[in-house]
């Protein structure tokens, strides 16, 4: 089915975004919240996405006016009945979202495809709002959508193919990315980036490194930014709220640690609280400051644990066991979780994503730092079982030709 007109629900950060992407491809689409003044303002948000592009001479203001000919605003649902797709980006509160699918089963046409932007809540619930779980899924933009290219498609439990291919090629129609993932806590890109960023809030947590260490070898390694930083720029609550959702899917591997939630309590969020990690209210300079201080003093207290020891291994093997476990659920082929990866997140380009990587430093070498890992800094550093079987097998990545990929 092609889409000729989407609506978008919920006019916020990611619905203005999402609705700029949609209008810049050519395509009407309807920007609905609350109220007027809410749908207006996400309409605004449209606008200055735009006009930033007009004022950097990548547009012109004709080519403004005539995209924004293609962005309406709609108090309530009611405008959303002729609309092929709905891509819901209310906040992330189960009970509002359900509400809002039960809502639009029954404006929208039988055959219109409602979708979820939802980071962490489960497609299959939402389906199960609505009298068509077949075609219902989650479409999920990273941000911001008008930067990052990935986009993935989520089928829940009753979603039927060719919802999964309606939803692929709308995606590709705007010029987007999109990986097919199954549908599990965090999907993808959030599940394996959490593993790495939550290492990296442990190693500062235990004294194995300083901040900036932390992120500056990571930027070196080729990440866009470091762990750290990346946790202020998204919100410190965010994260924790969704390192709370992995934790209840996947245990202990995945506790969050002390250090974010402490954070947290304390009213440190990051840049939208003026304090994270760094401190974004005193001076140009990022720097640490006394609060944090205080604040790791006291979690390694209460913790009792000692110092543990500092290696860029910890993060980047972090995630890529985490990328070898979704490989093993098969979440995603490992093609496309590397490509989500570097286009998700950055992952740089000339390493290829987590599992490429893995084959480059020798799957066998993977194997035992992992084992490494677990024995000096706990369980969940325990290899995916899929790694034994690799390295059993002879697929010892790259150097024997063949591994998560052949060579
Ligand atoms: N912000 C991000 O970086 C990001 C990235 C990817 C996915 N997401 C997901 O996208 C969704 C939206 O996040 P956001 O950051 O844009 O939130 P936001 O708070 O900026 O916007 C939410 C909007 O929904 C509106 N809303 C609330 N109830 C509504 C209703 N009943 N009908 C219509 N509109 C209603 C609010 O008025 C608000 O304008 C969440 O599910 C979030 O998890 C966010």
């Amino acid at each position: 089915m092609y889409i000729y007109k989407v609506g978008v629900v919920g006019a916020g950060t990611m619905g203005a975004q999402i609705a700029e992407v949609v209008s810049y491809s050519g395509l009407p689409v309807v920007l609905a919240d609350v109220n007027a003044a809410l749908a207006k303002r996400g309409v605004d948000a449209v606008r200055a996405i735009y006009q930033a592009r007009v004022d950097k001479g990548k547009m012109s203001a004709e080519q403004l006016a005539e995209k924004m000919l293609l962005v309406s605003a709609s108090s309530g649902l009611e405008s959303l009945k002729d609309v092929d797709l709905v891509i819901e980006a209310v906040s992330e509160d189960m009970k509002l979202k359900a509400q809002i699918f039960h809502e639009l089963d029954q404006i929208c046409p039988r055959n219109t495809i409602l979708a979820s932007n939802t980071s962490a809540l489960s497609i299959s619930a939402l389906g199960a709002a609505t009298m068509r779980a077949d075609r219902v899924l989650g479409l999920h933009f990273f941000n911001p959508a008008y930067v990052m290219r990935l986009v993935e498609v989520i089928p829940g439990l009753a979603t039927t193919p060719q919802t999964i291919d309606d939803a692929v090629s709308f995606v590709e129609s705007i010029g987007k990315l999109p990986v097919v993932v199954k549908e599990c806590a965090g999907f993808l890109v959030n599940r394996v980036l959490m593993a790495y960023v939550n290492e990296a809030v442990r190693a500062l947590q235990e004294g194995a490194a300083p901040l900036q260490k932390i992120d500056q070898e990571m930027v070196s390694f080729g990440m866009p930014v470091g762990p750290l930083a990346l946790l202020d720029a998204v919100g410190l609550d965010i994260s924790f709220e969704v390192a709370r959702i992995l934790y209840r899917s996947y245990g202990p591997r995945m506790t969050p640690s002390p250090l974010l939630e402490t954070m947290v309590k304390a009213g440190r969020l990051g840049v939208k609280s003026g304090h994270g990690f760094y401190d974004y209210v005193s001076g140009e300079e990022r720097d640490q400051d006394q609060g944090l201080e205080r604040l790791l003093q006291e979690v390694r207290a209460r913790t009792g644990q000692g110092a543990s020891p500092w290696s860029q291994s910890r993060l980047l093997l972090a995630m890529t066991n985490e990328a070898v476990t979704a490989l093993q659920e098969g979440v995603a082929s490992a093609g496309d979780i590397d490509l989500a990866m570097m286009a998700g997140i950055g992952y740089p380009k000339d390493k290829e994503g987590p599992l490429h990587f893995a084959d480059r430093l020798g799957v066998d070498q993977v194997l035992h730092e992992l084992e490494d890992l677990a024995q000096t800094l706990g369980p969940r550093f325990w290899p995916a079982p899929m790694l034994r079987r690799m390295v059993d097998a002879g697929f010892t990545g790259q150097v024997a030709g063949r591994g998560f990929f052949t060579y």
